[in-house]
């Protein structure tokens, strides 16, 4: 049992709170805060929020006694408007009936049938790159990513149409950016970046309901994809229409993102560590025969999964989870209120020596070892029943695309050290990464 009645709380400037020190640089802030205690108190704006940092207290919000728990009014502020019938913003039975009707296109089988299209998208797109040719890294792999859900969602082919997506996510990061300057303005005054949200939103909805409305006059039944699982549990009555748009729409923009930005990481890593890109080059050569991998060789590509893996630990896309309490709550021995509200940041923990040898070092084989660590001291995609719905599509689609992509290239990368992030819902490098092409 705690000493007091309260956790510890950093300090923070008056008004602003801590939220000052998390739009300096977030990551830096996490780590502080959380050198206060596993269950800490912060301020941002006059808001209360707790940060929760040990695995054992995000086992218990996330799996435990996730009944206890909804999802943070930051997760429905950050997606209303453009989310509005998708299930990231569902709450309840509601929520359920959405995640359920998706639940067949992300099963194991269904995302094996989606892995040849994962690894030929890539191969087509790395073909290309001429030898020499220069590049933001990050840049082309979102245009890699949204391809490749391009091919995988929808059964189309989005080459020259990537902006389309990618405006609408960098109009949604800038509305969560703590830098912005309109970030302090009363909701109700409206900013430029609140325009260009509206109006990056409102082409990307027309995007999908053309694509959407395409495929409903041709037949779904021809194609073995999302959009199809997702129109049969329409026609089923399981979803209504702009609940299968809303959810292709919150798709598009949670599964590029992320996984674009875990490649640019893996190859922003391999300056520092040759030896890692040498060994994936060997793993390459010894296991994939012919042009490019294929989901047969997924398993064999066993040090490929554990690169990735280990590019998701010391690089985690997302800012954290966000929860608040439905009822009151202990925690570490505290009594908090319904209504609390919790951010659980991954950073913290998958860099926290009590749980890692080397926290700071990039070991791919850290992930062969048997290890007594506890579970939730790794949780890139979160965990429990509202964990991330495109888990083991993210990982296998990025072992498939960063294999295809070695058995091609070699990408020379410049970027300044350390890296440093956008405040916002995602760990977005603020560093320019460029990348110059060597073929192999
Ligand atoms: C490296 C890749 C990815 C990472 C690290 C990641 C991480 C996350 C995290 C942390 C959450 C929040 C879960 C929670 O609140 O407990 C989430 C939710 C979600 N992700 Fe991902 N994600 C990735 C890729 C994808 C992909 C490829 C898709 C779709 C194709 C996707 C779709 C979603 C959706 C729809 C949700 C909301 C789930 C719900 O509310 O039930 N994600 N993701």
């Amino acid at each position: 049992m705690s000493e007091t009645e309260h956790p510890p709380s950093p300090d923070g400037l008056p008004i602003f709170g801590n939220g000052v020190a998390f739009s300096r640089d977030p990551v830096e802030a996490m780590e502080s805060w959380a050198a206060h205690g596993d269950l800490v108190h912060l301020r941002f704006m006059g808001e209360s929020m707790y940060l929760v940092t040990h695995p054992d207290l995000i086992k218990q919000i996330l799996v435990e006694e996730q009944h206890k728990f909804t999802i943070g009014p930051e997760q429905q502020e950050t997606f209303a408007g453009v989310e509005d019938h998708a299930m990231t913003t569902a709450t309840g039975d509601r929520w359920k009936r959405l995640r359920r009707a998706a639940h067949p296109a992300f099963t194991r089988e269904s995302i094996a049938s989606y892995g040849d299209r994962m690894a030929s998208v890539t191969a087509r797109f790395v073909d290309e790159w001429a030898d020499g040719e220069q590049f933001d890294l990050h840049a082309e792999m979102r245009r890699l990513t949204v391809q490749i859900l391009g091919e995988t969602l929808l059964d189309a082919d989005l080459r020259g149409q990537e902006e389309v997506v990618i405006e609408a996510a960098d109009a949604l990061v800038d509305r969560t950016n703590f830098r912005r300057p309109g970030q302090l303005l009363p909701d109700w005054i409206p900013t430029p970046t609140d325009r260009r949200f509206r109006r990056t939103v409102q082409r990307l909805d027309a995007f999908v309901d053309e694509l959407v409305d395409e495929r409903r006059d041709t037949g779904t039944a021809a194609s073995d994809d999302v959009c199809a699982t997702l129109l049969a549990a329409h026609e089923d009555g399981d979803l209504t229409l702009p609940e299968v748009k809303g959810n292709l729409v919150a798709f598009l923009l949670a599964g590029h993102e992320s996984p674009a930005g875990t490649l640019t990481r893996v190859w922003y890593v391999f300056e520092d560590n040759p030896d890692v890109y040498e060994a994936l080059c060997e793993e390459y050569d010894r296991v994939v025969s012919g042009d490019r991998p294929t989901i047969e060789h997924y398993d064999a590509l066993e040090y490929t999964q554990h690169v990735v893996a280990e590019t998701l630990r010391i690089y985690p896309p997302t800012t954290g989870v966000n929860r608040q309490a439905t009822e009151p709550v202990t925690l570490d021995g505290y009594e908090l209120p319904e209504g609390a509200r919790f951010l659980i940041p991954q950073w913290v923990p998958h860099r926290d020596e009590r749980f890692w040898d080397y926290p700071e070092a990039f070991i791919p084989d850290r992930w062969t070892r048997e290890t007594d660590r506890p579970e939730y001291a790794y949780f890139p995609f979160s965990g429990g029943p509202r964990g991330c719905i495109g888990n083991d599509f993210a990982r296998q689609e990025l072992t498939l695309a960063l294999a295809t992509m070695v058995g091609r290239v070699d990408l020379d990368v410049t970027a300044d050290e350390p890296l440093t992030f956008i405040p916002s819902v995602q760990l977005r490098p603020a560093t320019d990464i460029t990348a110059e092409v060597r073929r192999r």
